[in-house]
C-alpha cells in the first residue's frame, strides 16, 4: 500500500538518506517474488509499524520445499559457509581473528535478480519465446509457465557474469588491509585481472573462468570454498592439476598446465622473471615502434612537401636560372 510510491524515503537518526520505495516490477521478477514481505520482515505485524529490524537471511519463510515438503529456509547455506574458508570460526570452533572481515550473506548477495537463459540456436541471456511456446502446448497458465521457466533456467548458468563476480570479491580480496590481516599473499582480483582470463572477463566474456570456476569443486556449493593450504581444496597444490582440464576449458591439458601462475602480480618480489620479461617487452615495443613512427613521419613530410628544405641549396637555385 505504501512502499509502491517512488518518493517514499526519510533521513534517519544518523543523518543517512533511506529510500523506502519497493519497485514492484523489479520485486516481482526477483528470486524472492513469491515470498511475502512478512516472510523476511517478520517484525512487521501491524500498520503503521515501528522501524524495521535488520533482515536475517536464515528466517523460515513460510514456503514449502516441494521435494521434502518441509518448511523452507537458507539454513543449509549457513552450514556450508561454516565449513568453508569464509567461516567465522576456525577448525577448533574458536572465533577467528578479525571475524568482522568475513563475508555474510548480504555482503555477497546484493542483487537477487533473475538472469533467465535461452537455449534455442545458441545460449544467450533472456527468455526464449520459442521455449515458452513449447510449454504452452501442455500447460495452460502463463503465470505458471513464466515462473517455472525462470526458476529452472536461471540456475543453469551463473547469476552474474564473471566481471560482476570478481567485483563482488574485490571489496575484500583487493583490500590491502584485509589481505595483510589474514596473511594472504596477493590482491587476488587485481592479479586475476593481469591474466588473459581476467582481461576477457573485463570485456564481458562469459566463456572464461571466473573465481568460482577454479575455487569451487564441481558439484559442490560455492559456499564451500576452502583455503589452498587445505588438502581437500581443489586449489591445493596436489589437486589443482584437474582444474584446467575441465571439459569446458582445456580438455587436453596435462596437470602441469596448472603450474601457470593465476595470481601473479608482475613485481620484482613475487615474480622477478615475469617482471623483467614485461620490462623487456615494453622496451622492445617502444624501441621498435617509436623510431619506426619517426621514420614514417619524416617520409610523410617528404611526400607532402617534396621540395621542402630548411635552407635552399645554392646549386639548385643556379640550375633553375
Ligand atoms: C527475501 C527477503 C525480503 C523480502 C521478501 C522483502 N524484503 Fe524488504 N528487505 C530485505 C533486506 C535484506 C533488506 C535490507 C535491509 C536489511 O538487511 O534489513 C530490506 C530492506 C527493505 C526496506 C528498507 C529498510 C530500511 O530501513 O532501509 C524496505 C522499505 C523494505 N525492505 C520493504 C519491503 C516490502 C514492502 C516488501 C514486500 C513487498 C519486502 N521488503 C520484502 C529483505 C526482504
Ligand atoms: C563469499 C560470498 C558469498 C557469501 C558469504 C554467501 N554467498 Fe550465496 N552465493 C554466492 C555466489 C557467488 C553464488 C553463485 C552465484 C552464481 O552462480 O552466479 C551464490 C549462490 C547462492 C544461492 C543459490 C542461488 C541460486 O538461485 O541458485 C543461494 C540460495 C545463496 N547463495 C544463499 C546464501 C545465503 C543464505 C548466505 C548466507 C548464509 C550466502 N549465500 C552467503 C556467494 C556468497
Ligand atoms: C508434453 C507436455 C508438456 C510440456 C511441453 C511441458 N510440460 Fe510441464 N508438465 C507436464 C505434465 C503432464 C506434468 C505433470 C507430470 C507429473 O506429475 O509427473 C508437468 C509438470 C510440470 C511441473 C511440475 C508441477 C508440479 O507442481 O509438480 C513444472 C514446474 C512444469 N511442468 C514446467 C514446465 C515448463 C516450464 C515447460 C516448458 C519449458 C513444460 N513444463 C513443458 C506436461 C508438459
Ligand atoms: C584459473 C583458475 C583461478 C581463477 C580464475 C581464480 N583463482 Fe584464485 N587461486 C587459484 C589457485 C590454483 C590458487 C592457489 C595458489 C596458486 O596455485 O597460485 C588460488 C589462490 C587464491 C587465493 C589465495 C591466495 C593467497 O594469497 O594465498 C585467493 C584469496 C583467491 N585465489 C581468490 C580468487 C578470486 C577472488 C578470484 C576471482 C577474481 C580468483 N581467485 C580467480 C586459481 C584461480
Ligand atoms: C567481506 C569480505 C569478503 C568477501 C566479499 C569475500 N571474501 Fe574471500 N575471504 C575473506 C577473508 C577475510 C578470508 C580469509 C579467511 C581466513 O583468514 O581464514 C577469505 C579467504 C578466501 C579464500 C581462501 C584464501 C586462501 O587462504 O587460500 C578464497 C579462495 C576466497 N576467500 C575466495 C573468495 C571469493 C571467490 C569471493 C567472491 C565470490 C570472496 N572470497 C569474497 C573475505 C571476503
Amino acid at each position: 500500500m505504501c512502499h509502491k510510491y517512488p518518493g517514499l524515503s526519510r533521513v534517519d537518526e544518523k543523518g543517512e538518506f533511506r529510500l523506502l520505495f519497493v519497485n514492484e516490477n523489479i520485486f516481482n521478477k526477483s528470486v524472492h517474488a513469491k515470498v511475502k514481505c512478512e516472510g523476511c520482515h517478520p517484525d512487521i505485524k501491524k500498520i503503521p509499524h515501528e522501524p524495521a529490524k535488520k533482515v536475517d537471511c536464515l528466517t523460515q519463510c513460510h514456503i514449502i520445499e516441494p521435494s521434502s515438503e518441509k518448511k523452507f529456509s537458507h539454513k543449509d547455506v549457513a552450514t556450508f559457509l561454516a565449513g568453508s574458508v569464509h567461516a567465522k570460526t576456525d577448525k577448533d570452533g574458536q572465533p577467528k581473528k578479525f571475524a568482522e572481515d568475513i563475508p555474510t550473506c548480504k555482503d555477497c548477495h546484493e542483487n537477487p535478480l533473475y538472469r533467465p537463459l535461452s537455449f534455442f540456436k545458441r545460449v544467450r541471456p533472456g527468455i526464449s519465446e520459442i521455449a515458452l511456446g513449447r510449454c504452452r502446448v501442455c500447460h495452460k497458465s502463463d503465470e505458471f509457465i513464466y515462473r517455472f521457466y525462470n526458476h529452472v533456467t536461471t540456475r543453469l548458468h551463473k547469476i552474474r557474469n564473471p566481471r560482476n563476480i570478481a567485483e563482488t570479491c574485490a571489496r575484500c580480496h583487493d583490500n590491502p588491509e584485509i589481505i595483510a590481516r589474514h596473511e594472504l599473499t596477493t590482491r587476488a582480483v587485481f592479479s586475476y585481472g593481469e591474466t588473459f582470463h581476467g582481461k576477457a572477463a573485463h570485456f564481458l566474456s562469459e566463456r572464461i573462468p571466473d573465481c568460482l570456476d577454479c575455487h569451487v569443486k564441481p558439484g559442490e556449493s560455492v559456499h564451500q570454498m576452502l583455503t589452498n593450504k587445505d588438502p581437500n581444496s581443489i586449489t591445493h597444490i596436489n589437486n589443482k592439476g584437474t582444474i584446467c582440464g575441465n571439459m569446458d576449458c582445456h580438455p587436453n591439458a596435462t596437470p602441469q598446465m596448472a603450474n601457470y601462475k593465476v595470481h601473479t602480480e608482475f613485481n620484482l618480489e613475487q615474480s622477478p622473471f615475469e617482471y623483467y620479461f614485461q620490462v623487456f617487452f615494453i622496451l622492445l615495443t617502444g624501441g621498435t615502434l617509436l623510431p619506426l613512427m619517426g621514420i614514417m613521419f619524416l617520409d610523410l613530410v617528404r611526400r607532402l612537401f617534396p621540395n621542402a628544405a630548411f635552407k635552399r641549396s645554392k646549386k639548385t637555385d643556379e640550375e633553375k636560372t
